[in-house]
This record gives structure tokens, sequence and C-alpha cells, in this order.
């Protein structure tokens, strides 16, 4: 099957929205330290362009969790394959997301950390496809909702592709 990706959210749209949200974190947490979460391999993009935008002292670390399912659609069922490697206790942590789909990756990721201890935990996404949701997840900043169309671009990926891109676009299957 060969795609064609029409543009959605240009370079510059992306941008300019990443640094209003970065803008936005560095006040929240004004006299603060943030600890960035990033879920991968889809938010790492995210993440770099946000962590160069905040004003506050930030601190890094990575996860990966599969969701088993087919390409286009996940199963609520999640595993980790990648831990944190530092612990969240005492921490103002923000997990930083490409995108909150049918909410089952987020909702179960959020309860296995609050569990860690952090001295707050919220949550930061790019993009947001609220018509899809079936699982209730508090989005704390969100960067575009989006309709319900695959999307590609800015870490997110069709088969592992197209996450170089630096705009958003949709996935059209011809
Ligand atoms: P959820 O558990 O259904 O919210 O799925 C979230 C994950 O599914 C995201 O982190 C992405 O990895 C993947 N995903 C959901 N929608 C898209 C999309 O439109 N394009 C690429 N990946 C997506
Ligand atoms: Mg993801």
């Amino acid at each position: 099957m060969t795609e064609k990706i029409k543009v959605l959210l240009s370079e510059g749209e992306v941008d300019a929205k990443i640094q209003q949200i970065g803008e936005q974190i560095s006040k929240d947490y004004a006299g603060k330290q943030v600890h960035l979460v990033c879920v991968l391999k889809g938010g790492s993009f995210f993440m770099c362009e946000l962590a160069k935008r905040i004003t506050v002292p930030v601190s890094l670390d990575f996860m990966s969790v599969s969701s088993y399912g087919s390409e286009t659609k996940s199963s609520g069922v999640v595993r980790i394959v990648k831990d944190l490697d530092e612990p969240l206790k005492g921490k103002n942590v923000i997990v930083i997301e490409d995108i909150v789909d049918s909410g089952r990756t987020l909702s179960y990721l959020l309860e296995m950390l609050k569990d860690r201890g952090p001295e707050s935990l919220r949550l930061c996404t790019l993009l947001d496809k609220p018509d899809r949701r079936v699982v209730d997840v508090n989005v704390d900043y969100t960067g575009f909702q989006i309709p319900d169309e695959f999307v590609v671009g800015y870490g997110l990926d069709y088969d592992q592709k197209y996450r170089n891109l630096p705009y958003i676009g949709i996935v059209e299957f011809e």
C-alpha cells in the first residue's frame, strides 16, 4: 500500500505553539525545577523542542512503552519496554507525549508514575484527538486538538516512517 502525506499543521504553526507551551510551563513552574518524562519514540522531537523553550531548570528522562495492537489502533494492553533511569520521588514531573488518542496508554502510564511519589504530575501532549477518547485522561497542556485522522511527523510514525517530518501531516492511503 502506498500513501501520500497532506500537511495539517505547518512547521511554523507547530514551532509557534511549542514556544507558547514553553512560556506557559516556565510561568507555571516559576521558582521550581521540572522533570520532563518523554514517552519514546513519538514524544522525543516534541520534548527536545519544548525543553529548549523552558526557562526554569529542566531535567530529562525517557521511557518506552508498547501497546499491543494493529498499526493504527492501540489495544489498551501496555508493556514497559524501557523504564526511567531516575526515581520520581519529590520531582515536578511533566509527561511529554506526541498524541493522546484513545487515552489507554496514558491512563495506564500516569497511574503507574503516580505510585512513584512525584511532588506533582502533569501531562503535556502535542496533539489530542478528543473524538477518539475511550478512557478519560486529564491533559494539562495541549498543543492542538485535531480531527480523527491518522497523522505523522514531528515524532509520529506510520510503520516507523515519517517521524522526521518537521510538520504534522495526514496520511492518505491510496
Ligand atoms: P492511545 O493509547 O490510543 O491514546 O494511543 C496513543 C499512542 O498511539 C500514541 O502515543 C501514538 O504512538 C499512537 N497513535 C495514536 N494516534 C496516532 C496517529 O494519528 N499517528 C501516529 N501514531 C498514533
Ligand atoms: Mg506515543
